[in-house]
């Protein structure tokens, strides 16, 4: 089939939402598919009316108030020194902006693909006494494209599992040109628990739980522009774990 490439650097044996055995050195896919099935699955999301928290959390909004407090404390820990500039990528409706960010920094950037969350964004950051929205970029991650280098954080929460990995590199090339020096990146990501294997491919969303050891392999790789600093897990109950990495960018 034209247009199927190979775009993933799998671990051995990973699954598909249905439990299928996907061997990660044959997966293969089309990446204009991959990025169409994603932007409209969350598309009809808004559609659905659901262009607010609930709608980006799956319908788990309880765990709302435990992600913003632990991802306070991880950057925190982070020794920032710098708090002029934040991008705030797969932002949404603003969800990690307005409650984590807009009270630390002065200036966010925010970056989706889906317009509707972006307009919402935008209205949610407007009502904040602090004024902190700067520019909206309605666009892919894979398609993000550094103009200046401004960011002192970028934080990327529950959106890089969209990238396929060649495109994960290209935009971590790209962060490193938007970045001041000694800045961090921030991914915080669903990974696949080793009992489900190395990685899971959801086909509705076209998305993908890395494992741990998968999201080391990219940050090597990356590894003259960035060094890895520290990583933290968050567990909810009868969620899939999630991990917070830090980088710095060199
Ligand atoms: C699970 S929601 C998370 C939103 C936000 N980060 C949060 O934690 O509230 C995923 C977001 O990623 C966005 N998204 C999906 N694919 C994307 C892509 N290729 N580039 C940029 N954003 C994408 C969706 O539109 C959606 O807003």
């Amino acid at each position: 089939m034209s247009g199927v490439k190979k775009v993933f650097q799998l671990g051995e044996n990973g699954m598909d939402m249905e439990g299928n055995i996907l061997r990660g050195d044959e997966v293969e896919i089309d990446d204009k598919d991959w990025y169409n099935t994603g932007k409209n699955y969350w598309q009809v999301v808004a559609d659905k009316g659901n262009s607010n928290i609930d709608g980006m959390l799956g319908g788990q909004t309880h765990v709302h108030d435990s992600d913003i407090t632990e991802s306070l404390q991880f950057l925190k820990n982070l020794n920032v020194t710098n708090f002029n500039y934040v991008l705030d990528c797969g932002a949404g409706v603003g969800r990690v902006s307005q409650h984590l960010l807009a009270p630390i920094f002065k200036n966010i950037d925010i970056l989706d693909i889906n317009k509707d969350f972006l307009d919402v964004a935008q209205i949610n950051l407007s009502t904040l006494p602090s004024k902190p929205l700067r520019n909206t970029l309605c666009q892919g991650l894979q398609d993000f494209k550094a103009t200046q280098q401004i960011y002192d954080v970028i934080w990327v929460q529950w959106a890089s599992c969209y990238l396929t990995d060649v495109d994960f590199i290209t935009f971590m090339n790209e962060c490193y040109n938007a970045m001041t020096p000694g800045s961090t990146i921030v991914f915080k990501e669903n990974v696949a628990s080793k009992k489900g294997g190395d990685f899971v491919i959801d086909k509705e969303d076209c998305s993908i739980n890395r494992s741990v050891q998968h999201y080391h392999t990219l940050f090597t790789q990356c590894s003259d522009k960035f060094q890895f600093i520290t990583e933290k897990e968050q567990l909810w109950q009868g969620l899939l774990p999630v991990m917070m990495f830090a980088l710095r960018r060199k």
